[in-house]
């Protein structure tokens, strides 16, 4: 990790070329962003070519702190501003009617942008030194797992003229809880780190509802396929189902990833199957749901260098951040997302 003045030098640099509209691949605590100048819609084009981004989903808009809220939305209530303010700097995206001179690329001409401040110095320190609202999706091609690693943006987006700025692992390796206030509900388009439980402890007075979300306010990058691997992902929900797995694990290609114990009880349903010696299974195994979060991408990325095929994931509990992990899960493995998140 490079001392710090060298960072303070990276940073100045990256945040010149961010205001001269060139692209800059940073860390936020979720998983690496592909910034570009919010303002300047050349800037965003850039971003949607670099990743081969379909023009109906709109981007994230990342700001230093509330203060700079107005520089992207249009009239936030009071209740959106302590929304916003009470899960940042976080894993909290919230979206908002947008300022109608924001450049249409970034909205999708939705009419709203979601703003997001990350919990990660070298995020802070970019947003403070370029003075400008910065636009980031993920920094990989489209359709592929979001990187959690330097390495991992690099690999997927292979371009040339991005200006990278290392943060080793990002924290959290699942994108953002993403957001929207309805009249006194607060609507979950995409789960993350950021949960249900932690919104209804903060304000007792609000609901949270993930179903039924009138198709206005759903999340347009809900309705592409996401996040997956060049493998296929199966979904498990308990490890005794993991027995139809076994005429597999003789075939080298397969890995088992999920939480302890489940994981280790997986592979002896599997054993017993079909006996110790025909068992050849690649294995990752988490022992929390944040060790789970944030190692799946890298996981995925890993099992591909590796020439798995088809990657087994044990979904874990549908309560906390375990719900965040299912939604990834589920969409990597081609199924439809659950409803109405
Ligand atoms: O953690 C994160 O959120 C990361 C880091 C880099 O901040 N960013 C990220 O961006 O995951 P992206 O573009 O990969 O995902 C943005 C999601 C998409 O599902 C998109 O459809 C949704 O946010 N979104 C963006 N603007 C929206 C809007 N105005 N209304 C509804 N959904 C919106
Ligand atoms: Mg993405």
């Amino acid at each position: 990790v490079a001392s710090n003045a060298t960072m303070e030098r990276a940073i100045r640099r990256a945040a010149r070329r961010i205001r001269r509209g060139r692209l800059v691949v940073f860390p936020t605590e979720t998983v690496y962003g592909l910034g570009a100048d919010a303002t300047n819609a050349r800037a965003v084009a850039r971003v949607f070519a670099a990743k081969q981004r379909p023009a109906d989903n709109p981007l994230i808009v990342h700001i230093a702190s509330v203060e700079h809220l107005r520089s992207v939305a249009a009239s936030p209530t009071a209740m959106e501003r302590s929304l916003l303010q009470a899960f940042s700097p976080g894993p909290f995206t919230l979206v908002l009617n947008a300022r109608d001179d924001l450049p249409r690329a970034v909205t999708a001409g939705l009419g709203t942008v979601a703003v997001r401040i990350p919990d990660h110095p070298l995020a802070l320190d970019l947003l403070q030194a370029a003075m400008i609202p910065i636009a980031a999706p993920s920094a990989n091609r489209s359709g592929e797992p979001s990187p959690t690693t330097l390495e991992m943006a690099r690999r997927s987006l292979k371009r040339r003229g991005v200006t990278y700025l290392n943060g080793g692992s990002t924290r959290v390796g699942l994108e953002s809880t993403v957001a929207r206030l309805v009249g006194q509900t607060v609507i979950i388009l995409r789960p993350g780190a950021v949960t249900e439980t932690m919104i209804t402890e903060r304000f007792p007075s609000l609901t949270v509802g993930s179903g039924e979300a009138a198709d206005d306010v759903r999340s347009p990058g809900t309705r592409h396929r996401h996040y997956h691997p060049r493998a296929s992902v199966v979904t498990i929900e308990e490890a005794i189902h993991a027995r139809a797995l076994s005429e597999r694990s003789g075939a080298k290609r397969l890995a088992v990833v999920g939480l302890d114990p489940d994981v280790g009880l997986c592979l002896s349903e599997m054993e017993n199957a079909v006996g110790p010696a025909a068992m050849q299974v690649v294995v990752r195994r988490a022992m929390s749901l944040a060790e789970y979060a944030s190692s799946l991408y890298r996981w995925f990325s890993e099992l591909d260098d590796e020439g798995v095929q088809t990657i087994a994931a044990l979904l874990p509990p549908n309560e906390g951040l375990g719900r965040a992990i299912r939604d990834r899960l589920l969409r990597a493995s081609g199924a439809h997302p659950p409803e109405g998140v």
